[in-house]
């Protein structure tokens, strides 16, 4: 599975009066009708935290291929030790949930299920809302990996 390629994205949400977010890679569609897409959140990440919390949405940007500092911030760095939202441009969107402005392309999905796969939780995605400004090619796993995660795994 080391070897396999993909899409990177970044997730971010919003709870209590909290903000959270982080690079993922466990992403995919997962239905057609309905619209479903998965985002696997590790348990131990803080994101994961802010989305127990009592999160009902995410907002999933593509990372742009030339987008390599928000790899390194939201990636690299843990909510943990530092505001990363402090370090970037962002707007509220749905939900007051930061999107990112330098990531064009993103959605909005709401929290319809969550199911734990060992130590990610899969939480099922109803998206609502998005924008489709960048028709490039997204960042890649494979450009992704030499970073250190923020968070232990
Ligand atoms: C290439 C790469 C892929 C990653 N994929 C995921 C992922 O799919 N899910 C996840 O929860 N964390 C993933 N991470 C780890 C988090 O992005 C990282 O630990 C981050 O610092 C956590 O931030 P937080 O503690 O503020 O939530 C990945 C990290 C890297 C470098």
């Amino acid at each position: 599975m080391g070897s396999l390629d993909y899409p990177m994205f970044i997730a971010t949400t919003a709870a209590a009066g909290e903000r959270a977010g982080c690079l993922v890679g466990f992403a995919t569609q997962a239905s057609i009708d309905p619209p479903r897409f998965l985002v696997c959140i590790s348990d131990k990440n803080r994101t994961h935290r802010v989305l127990e919390a009592g999160a009902e949405a995410m907002v999933v940007h593509v990372v742009p291929r030339d987008a390599g500092h928000l790899v390194e911030l939201f990636g690299g760095e843990t909510g943990d030790d530092e505001d990363k939202f402090e370090r970037c441009a962002w707007t509220k969107g749905p939900g007051g949930i930061p999107v990112l402005d330098d990531c064009p392309s993103w959605f909005a999905g709401r929290i319809v299920d969550r199911l734990p796969l060992g130590d990610h939780i899969a939480h099922v995605l109803d998206p609502f809302d998005g924008r489709a400004g960048y028709d490039g090619p997204a960042f890649p796993f494979s450009r992704a990996k030499r970073v250190e995660p923020g968070h232990e795994a």
